[in-house]
């Protein structure tokens, strides 16, 4: 049996210890050849992207970050003849079944691919925990312990230098990395998509704390976080260029910049801005996302042994278990009343 595996969307660590579990399992328990497709859905519309991975490809790649077989953001719906194309790879490569690891976008196209008769199963990946199904996806441990020593470091420059802070964080239209990392990080405020905000709200909570005698204060804000007005109530995001990417999704970014600007024009503090970035994404994964990575590896080469295809590898509590594809196509895990309540403690 031949299994292919490919790695879409932006990547995350975590995602060479997902590769290394499936091909281990698939190679020295099932005996399975295992075909790595380079550079994500793009592996499967041109030529020369389809290769065999043997043991010796994944010795050693566990602590590294990034993916060894590559990824793009190329949707096959929004290539001519796309479908087709991509059924017709798997069908000249001869691949009988097919692991893709990615997020929403990736497993939206594998839940598409399904419904064609692809046999295929998922594995959820991204630092930003959106997806909907599982408790946790890979990257995400690792994107909050990088942006929680980061606040860590910018706390004691902040502190020497009596200024107003804002770290803007990754996380796309969910407050996850944000939360977290904001309240790990003790934050005085966080800013996330879910609760829309207004600089009038954020500048009494500031101007509260320095009144109680602190002259620094640390406003972690999420890219997607929505700036409400009186004629957007629902709040509106920002985004760097208006472009989109094959999938639609913007570039989000430039929300750190309009709250501190915000907050020194209207309460006159000094404030400077923190884009975190890509930095979130890059370098060797935590222990808990090489766990997490190694334990959805193994659950989707088990799924395919199982030919139970259509679902994909997600975190339930402490267990892994199978979800079909189809429940998170197009759903978005938001953070929850709870835990923002929870933060909500610690503002001001
Ligand atoms: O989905 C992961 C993510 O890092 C988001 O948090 C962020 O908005 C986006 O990808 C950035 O994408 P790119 O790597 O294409 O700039």
């Amino acid at each position: 049996m031949k299994v292919g595996v490919l790695t879409g969307g932006g990547d995350c660590p975590g995602l060479n210890a997902v590769i290394r579990a499936i091909a281990r399992k698939g190679i020295i328990r099932y005996g399975y050849v295992i075909y790595g497709i380079y550079q994500g859905w793009k592996g499967l519309l041109e030529d020369g992207l389809v290769h065999p991975i043997d043991l010796s490809d994944t010795s050693g790649i566990l602590p590294k970050g990034g993916t060894i077989l590559r990824t793009s953001r190329t949707n096959p719906y929004k290539v001519e003849d796309g479908e087709r194309k991509v059924l017709e790879s798997i069908k000249k490569n001869r691949i009988d079944a097919l692991i893709a690891i990615g997020g929403d976008d990736t497993l939206g196209v594998a839940a598409k691919l399904y419904e064609k008769g692809i046999k295929i199963v998922g594995v959820p990946k991204t630092i930003d925990n959106d997806i909907y199904g599982t408790d946790r996806t890979f990257g995400f441990d690792t994107a909050v312990n990088i942006a929680t020593d980061a606040i860590d470091r910018i706390h004691t420059t902040a502190e020497s230098h009596n200024r107003v802070m804002v770290v803007e964080v990754m996380g796309r239209h969910a407050g996850w990395i944000a939360i977290e990392s904001g309240l790990a990080g003790g934050a005085d405020m966080i800013l996330i998509p879910e609760r829309p905000f207004n600089m009038d709200d954020v500048c009494t909570l500031i101007k509260r704390r320095h009144e109680r005698g602190k002259d620094f204060s640390i406003v972690v804000v999420a890219e997607g976080a929505l700036i409400k007005t009186s004629e957007h109530p629902e709040g509106t995001e920002i985004t760097q260029d208006g472009s989109v990417d094959e999938f639609g999704n913007v570039r989000l970014g430039g929300v750190g910049n309009f709250v501190a600007m915000g907050i020194e024009n209207r309460l006159g503090f000094e404030s400077r801005v923190v884009i975190l970035g890509h930095v979130q994404r890059g370098g060797s994964p935590t222990a808990f996302d090489r766990m997490l990575g190694t334990r959805y590896g193994i659950k989707a080469i088990d799924l395919v042994h199982k030919g139970q295809f259509g679902n994909f590898a997600a975190l339930k509590g402490s267990e892994i278990v199978a979800v079909p594809l189809a429940d998170m196509a197009g759903k978005t895990r938001t953070v929850d009343d709870e835990l923002y309540e929870m933060a909500e403690v610690f503002f001001g």
